[in-house]
This record gives structure tokens, sequence and C-alpha cells, in this order.
């Protein structure tokens, strides 16, 4: 079974996703980490980040794992850097290339094969599971989006800065030549701007229960 979020940044979809398959017991996976990791990967790298073969190529030779809800990369788990500033600022661009989403979604494909889990991401609902059992659309206010991501506690921006980045990033993945964030015609549109996580996990509880 899978179940399948997508949603712009700072919509609750990871908080929501893991709290679903905890309940449901199966697993959490968190696709935007693979793209965190390969950018975490390329700028420690030192190779031009600019240079779209050059990032391809050097994505093919990275080793993703996924491990109790973190990710491995070459070996090392890498999931407490995958929100550091510059990854991500540079993850959507990295994003935008259809070669490294090729790599992302085969590896992902591979990972998931018999599991049960919930996935999140920007296309879970629409290209890598397309035939999900349940597909859900999570959307708030760029007020809400920003002002989450601040609490986080994991930028260094301010408020401002980081709702200047969540604009510039969501018109990016809404417009990406493959995988470009939109709303499945089978999904359930939540707007959670007004929403606790809880009255969130409820409503998809109880959609996944009808
Ligand atoms: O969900 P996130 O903020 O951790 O995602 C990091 C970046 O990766 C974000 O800019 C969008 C991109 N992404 C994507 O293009 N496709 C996905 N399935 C997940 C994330």
């Amino acid at each position: 079974m899978v179940i399948a979020i997508d949603g712009p940044a700072g919509t609750g979809k990871s908080t929501v996703a893991s709290l679903i398959a905890k309940k449901l017991n199966v697993t959490f996976l968190n696709s935007g980490s693979f793209y965190r990791g390969l950018t975490l990967a390329l700028l420690e790298s030192g190779v031009d980040i600019q240079n779209p073969d050059v990032v391809i190529d050097f994505c093919k030779k990275q080793k993703l794992d996924y491990v109790n809800s973190h990710l491995i990369l070459n070996g090392v788990d890498v999931e407490s850097r995958l929100h550091e500033d510059q990854v991500s600022a540079n993850a959507s661009p990295v994003s935008a290339i259809p070669e490294v989403r090729h790599i992302v979604n085969d590896r992902l494909h591979e990972i998931v094969k018999s599991l049960s889990i919930v996935c999140e991401g920007r296309d879970m609902t629409t290209v890598v599971f397309p035939d999900a059992e349940y597909k859900f659309y999570l959307d708030a206010s760029i007020d809400v989006q920003a002002q989450r991501r601040f609490n986080q506690g994991v930028s260094n921006l301010s408020l401002e800065e980081i709702k200047e980045a969540i604009i510039k990033r969501d018109a990016l993945d809404k417009s990406k030549k493959e995988g470009a964030l939109k709303i499945a015609p089978d999904a359930t549109y939540i707007d959670t701007s007004d929403l606790t996580i809880e009255k969130v996990c409820e409503i998809i509880i109880s959609k996944i229960h009808q």
C-alpha cells in the first residue's frame, strides 16, 4: 500500500507523513531527503554544481540508502545535515535536472518495492507513484509556510529571508520540466493553514478508513 502526499515547502508534509506512518505501522519515506543528500554531496565535493553534465555524472556515482527514515549517503548517516541553508537553497535547482530525477526515482522504486509506505515530496502522487492507493495534496498560505520553517529552528535566516527563499523554491518546484509540483486530479486537497498537525492527520486517516 502506498499513501502519497505532495505539497509545497512548510505545509507539514514530513511531520504529518511520519505521524501517519507511525499510526498505521508502515514505513515513512521523505523523498526530498534524496535530493538534499545529493545536493550535500555535490556541495562538499566542490564540483561545478552549475554544470548539469557534471552534476549528473557525479550523482550517478553516489550511493543512497534509507534506514529508519534517515538518509544514508555513501554509508554515512547525513540526516542531521540535510536542512543546512546551503543545501536548502541548492536542492531545488539540482532536483530540476531530469536525469537527477530519474536517478532518485529509480532508487525510490527499488527501496519501496514491497513495502507499505507513506511517502511525501513533490511528485509522489503524479510521477513516482501514480497508482498510489491514497493521494493527498497539502497546502498553506506563504506566511504560514515561512513561520513553520522558521519555528523548526534549523535555518540561520530571518523570517523574511525564509519567506523569500520559499517563494523562490516553490516557484521553481512548480515550473520544473519533469516532476513539477502539481495537484493530482485524484488527490484530496487540504489547506493546512489553520489546522493543527493532529487535525490534518485525522482528516487523512479518516479518508483512508472510508
Ligand atoms: O521537501 P524538501 O524541502 O525536503 O525537498 C527539497 C527539495 O527537493 C525541494 O526544493 C523540492 C525537491 N523535491 C522534488 O523535486 N521532488 C520530490 N519528490 C521531493 C523534493
